[in-house]
């Protein structure tokens, strides 16, 4: 099920899916408001970690968190393909800079991912803090974890060394953009972490990377830099 290399068809569809969305929106701007930001849709391509959450843990209602949520689609693919008790989204929605570049275009997608999810009512909760403070406020017994906010190495390794220890035995800790982009951040702070632990990652579709508490490596340890030359160059949709 897994693979060393991101799919290029994934990738497509994530790029051309701001302009499909751009031209409803355009065309039938009600329509788009009611039917494709609040019913939305079921992606039919989605990110590598949710079918490894999904197949190892077997039917069990599920509590889980997801750091950095923008617009809410990946959110919506969890709710939708996982058999959800709860999830933690967790998202300040503010200005940061992430590898020298400032983002400040947040309004948008914080109302956007509260519309797109009002229909998963309080199995879902938003909480609008950053990832440093969040993680006093949700519980230690999480079933998964997706990284996916500020892609800056210190965050990335911060996120990683915060919400580790609450992920329960079995749990699964994941995230995006495993590969070139963001200088390569994510993938030195996700193979520093689990060389010191010698726990067992894997890289699947879409950039995701996971691995599962209690599962170890038993090859030698990884090197960032040559998993780093072996990626294909792919930007972020
Ligand atoms: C790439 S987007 C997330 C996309 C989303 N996971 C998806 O795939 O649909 C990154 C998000 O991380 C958020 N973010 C930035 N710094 C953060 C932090 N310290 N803690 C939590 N979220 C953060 C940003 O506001 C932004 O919405």
């Amino acid at each position: 099920m897994t693979s060393k290399i991101a799919r290029a068809p994934d990738n497509i569809a994530r790029k051309t899916l701001s302009v499909r969305h751009r031209l409803i929106r355009t065309l039938a701007p009600q329509f788009y408001k009611e039917a494709v930001l609040a019913i939305s849709t079921v992606n039919l391509m989605p990110r590598a970690a949710i079918l490894y959450i999904k197949e190892v843990m077997n039917g069990k209602k599920l509590c889980g968190a997801e750091i950095g949520v923008a617009a809410g689609v990946h959110a919506e693919d969890i709710m939708t393909m996982l058999n959800m008790k709860k999830l933690y989204l967790i998202d300040p929605y503010e200005p940061y800079v992430e590898v020298g570049r400032l983002h400040t275009d947040y309004l948008a997608d914080k109302q956007k991912a509260a519309l797109r999810l009002k229909r998963f009512g309080d199995k879902v909760e938003c909480i609008y803090q950053s990832s440093d403070r969040a993680a006093t406020l949700i519980p230690n017994d999480l079933d998964f974890v997706y990284i996916d906010g500020n892609h800056t190495y210190e965050y990335v390794k911060n996120d990683i060394e915060t919400y580790y220890p609450k992920i329960t035995d079995n749990g699964v800790l994941s995230g995006h953009d495993f590969g070139r982009a963001y200088n390569g951040d994510v993938v030195r702070a996700v193979v520093e972490f689990v060389s010191k632990h010698n726990l067992k990652l894997e890289i699947g579709s879409g950039a995701d990377w996971f691995l599962q508490k209690g599962l170890f490596n038993d090859a030698r340890a990884l090197e960032p830099f040559s998993i780093l030359q072996g990626l294909p160059r792919i930007e972020r949709a």
